[in-house]
């Protein structure tokens, strides 16, 4: 079969690889019909992990159910299915509270495992025309037959769990005003899902215009940190007073005002986006950080980035009492339910996607996608 193969840096190459195969009865194959590009395989694709050549990408997959293992209870041949980017076992002490980002499980020696990312276990991605699922039973979300939302549901893997799990860190609620760092895939999202919440205001920060444009086709307030800074802006706007929540949906890879907004040389600074959270929230506010920090970076700024060691205003932390939430998201905790608000017409979160292309032309996809130029803000790749 096809499929989407890093190379290294700036690299990938869509390539023949040998056909995934029922290993254990509790596995399913799967034929690839949506699978999506994630900023997050942007930090691998980028040399920014520890992420080796040979990986096949793709954690955000969704498609019809091809074989089933013999110990398969409820999927069947034929389901259609969207998989959660975490590969889950379902029984361990972390699955069993509901946490299945951190499974025990299916990565040993490590608390969470996903398809095609770097030291999230042996399960290949989904960047190809077929995927082997474990744990079938739990891993498989299964969706309305035919074709219909398939963009929308597609989007149920990562982004628009991970979104909404920014808003449920940073408990966002009704009436509430949230400042969403990062207009991305994911802050676009959890800008959307602030919005279902019933969030009042939600100012949403990047440095990119289509991506600001759409967080204020959804009604966000759009803020380009490159005019201003945006805790400043922010308050101005608010006669002085600050927000009750913040969620970081950029993360260590964080660029710094006035650096290029696309393509060029973004001047990192990695801690800049949680230290304006921590300035901008008023006291005992909640900060959500979905945003990826990582414990080794070989292209950080500086040797306590190069560990994933960042300054911050803890004092002024700890003085305005705020709490903050962090991690994987666990996106089995969500899918079902944001599944139902998709089916029933009340989310519609493929506004973000900006471009559906075969797998074959994943080498562009990844270059423009990379460069966020072009307006390429979501990509689908059809297999
Ligand atoms: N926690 C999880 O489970 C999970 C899942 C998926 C993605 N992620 C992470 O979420 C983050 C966002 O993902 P994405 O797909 O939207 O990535 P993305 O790279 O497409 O988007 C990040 C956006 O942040 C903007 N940005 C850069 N510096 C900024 C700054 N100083 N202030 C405000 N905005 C700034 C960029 O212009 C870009 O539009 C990534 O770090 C990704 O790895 C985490
Ligand atoms: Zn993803
Ligand atoms: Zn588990």
């Amino acid at each position: 079969m096809k499929a989407v193969v890093y190379k290294g840096p700036f690299s990938v190459a869509v390539e023949d690889v040998p056909d995934p195969e029922i290993k254990h009865p509790n596995d399913v194959i799967v034929k690839v019909t949506s699978t999506c590009i994630c900023g997050s395989d942007l930090h691998m694709y980028e040399g920014r992990t520890a992420a080796e050549p040979g990986i096949i990408f793709g954690h955000e997959n969704m498609g019809i159910i091809q074989e089933v293992g013999s110990a398969v209870k409820e999927r069947k041949v034929g389901d259609r299915v969207v998989m959660p980017f975490n590969v889950g076992c379902g029984f361990c002490k972390n699955c069993q509270r509901g946490y299945t980002g951190f499974c025990v499980t299916v990565n040993p020696g490590f608390a969470g495992g996903a398809y095609g990312y770097v030291a999230m276990g042996p399960w290949r991605g989904g960047q190809a025309e077929y995927l082997q699922v474990p744990f079938a039973d739990f891993n498989c979300l299964p969706l309305p037959a035919g074709t219909e939302n398939e963009a929308n549901y597609a989007l149920l893997a990562d982004i628009f769990p991970t979104g909404y799990h920014g808003a449920e860190l940073a408990d966002v609620s009704p009436g509430e005003s949230v400042a969403v760092f990062g207009a991305g895939p994911v802050g676009l999202m959890a800008a959307y899902s602030c919005v279902i919440r019933g969030a009042a205001e939600i100012y949403v920060i990047d440095h990119v215009k289509e991506r600001l444009d759409k967080a204020g086709e959804i009604g966000g307030i759009p803020i380009n940190f490159d005019d201003g800074d945006p805790v400043q802006v922010i308050r101005d706007m608010r006669g002085g007073d600050g927000v009750d929540k913040t969620i970081d949906a950029v993360g260590y890879q964080a660029a710094a005002r006035g650096s290029s907004a696309a393509g060029g040389q973004q001047t990192e600074v990695p801690n800049i986006v949680l230290n304006q959270m921590i300035d901008v929230i008023n006291p005992t506010g909640i900060m959500g950080i979905p945003g990826l920090y990582v414990p080794s970076d070989p292209g950080g700024v500086d040797e306590n980035a190069k560990r994933g060691a960042l300054t911050l205003n803890f004092g002024r932390l700890f003085e305005k009492g705020l709490s903050l939430g962090t991690g994987q998201c666990n996106v089995k905790r969500y899918n079902a339910y944001l599944r139902d608000l998709i089916t029933v017409g009340k989310a519609n979160p493929s506004f973000v996607v900006s471009h559906e292309v075969p797998l074959g032309d994943a080498v562009d996809a990844y270059d423009k996608f990379d460069k966020r130029v072009d307006g390429y803000t979501k990509v689908i790749l059809n297999p």
